[in-house]
């Protein structure tokens, strides 16, 4: 079993991926490979509701020019998806939502009844609601939100920072830890023949009319 850890911040070896690093660590010593996965620091279209992906079930992106086709695939092989934001005004910061938005949109099947969390990078503030924000994705995706001990969080402004930041690592420590415990339980349930649910056609209103 694999979980792809997302860094969603332009800096590669930043806070963020201090964090990622040590849930990493923590799967791994629980028996989970894992998959680091940078977002880069090329430009990163915004969803251009063009809706080929919905009309096609393409399970990409008709713009196949940046990071994102690349993640859904890394999603689709990996059993538990964890993304990591540094806060930017308190919240996510604007290329890895760009990113979200159409990997999400576009590869919705690719991340269903994969476990997730979101964790969140802040100098200071906003984390709460930048890991409100990653959540969003996941739970209308139909992915179960793996707890810690405390809300998904580090503190810094440079790596360093987080290296000290002794609460920060033992949260993405136990969150590991709850992932790969998660993931034993799912792979466990396979094992008894309980599968993922068959879930019914989506209905789609405008509140209260059918769509045309
Ligand atoms: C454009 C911008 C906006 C930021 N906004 C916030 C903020 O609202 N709250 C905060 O505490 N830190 C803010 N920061 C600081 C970063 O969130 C923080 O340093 C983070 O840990 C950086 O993670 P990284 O090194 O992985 O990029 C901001 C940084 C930038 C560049």
């Amino acid at each position: 079993m694999k979980v792809l850890l997302i860094n969603g911040s332009p800096r590669k070896n930043g806070c963020t991926s201090v964090a990622l690093a040590e849930v990493a660590k923590s799967l791994e010593s629980h028996g989970i490979a894992t998959e680091a996965a940078w977002i880069g620091n090329d430009p990163v279209r915004g969803c251009q509701a063009c809706r080929t992906c919905a009309q096609k079930g393409a399970r990409r992106c008709v713009f196949d020019d940046d990071v994102v086709n690349r993640l859904i695939e890394k999603a689709e092989a990996a059993d538990g998806i964890i993304i990591g934001s540094p806060v930017y005004y308190a919240g996510v910061n604007g290329a890895l939502i760009a990113a979200l938005d159409r990997m999400f949109y576009a590869g919705g099947a690719a991340f269903a009844f994969k476990p997730a969390a979101g964790i969140a990078s802040a100098r200071r503030a906003g984390t709460t609601p930048t890991i409100d924000q990653l959540n969003k994705y996941f739970l209308i995706s139909r992915m179960p939100i793996v707890p810690s001990n405390y809300w998904p969080m580090v503190h810094g402004s440079l790596p360093e920072d987080v290296t000290q930041d002794a609460e920060g690592l033992q949260i993405m420590r136990v969150l590991g830890q709850n992932m790969a415990w998660m993931l034993h339980c799912i792979e466990a349930g396979r094992a008894a023949g309980i599968e993922a649910p068959q879930t019914e056609q989506k209905v789609f209103t405008n509140f209260i009319r059918p769509l045309s």
